[in-house]
């Protein structure tokens, strides 16, 4: 008890303990509105609640007009983003392009390889996304097996389809 500082203790007026209050509430519904967005990312889908509130945690929530440039070909790549709302144009060859809708990622790839950005990829229309950091990538996929096989799974695809467009 002698270790306990004045200061330690300290008792919220009946505005203040308002102000609190209101803030944890809208701390709550943030975060309560973020694990839905989360729950409905199919690179997510399937993992169990716990896991959900952790990368609801660490994601940020983004959203730029139509025609933005979301990544760019050569620069250094930190972040992946899902699409939340929107669709997004890949350029990565000249005079090639690919459509990307909800549901669908992007920009994992410099993650995985530390390379720059292999294509520019563009907001066809105001976009919503959810962005996750290098770290957190990571972290996510360290703990996660499912969401390792899905991005590898689209990697493929990718892989695939690049094939393909260069063959015609
Ligand atoms: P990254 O290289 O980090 O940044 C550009 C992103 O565009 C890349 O990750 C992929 O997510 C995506 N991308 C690159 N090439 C293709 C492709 N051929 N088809 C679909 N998406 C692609």
């Amino acid at each position: 008890m002698d270790d306990l500082q004045q200061g330690d203790h300290q008792v919220l007026s009946r505005e203040r303990f308002d102000e609190w209050r209101d803030k944890n509430r809208s701390r709550a519904i943030r975060a309560r509105f973020k694990i839905a967005l989360v729950e409905k990312v199919p690179l997510f889908a399937g993992l169990s609640k716990r896991e959900l509130i952790q990368i609801a945690q660490v994601v940020k929530e983004a959203e730029f007009p139509a025609g933005s440039r979301l990544v760019t070909a050569g620069e250094p790549g930190g972040e992946m983003f899902m699409i939340i709302e929107g669709e997004a144009i890949v350029r990565a060859m000249p005079g090639r392009t690919t459509g990307l809708k909800p549901g669908e990622f992007f920009g994992e790839m410099s993650l995985i390889d530390g390379a720059p950005r292999s294509a520019t990829v563009e907001a066809r229309t105001p976009v919503r996304l959810l962005v996750l950091g290098q770290r957190d990538f990571w972290r996510v996929l360290d703990g996660t097996k499912t969401i390792v096989r899905k991005v590898m799974h689209t990697l493929c695809q990718r892989l695939r389809e690049a094939e393909k467009s260069a063959r015609t």
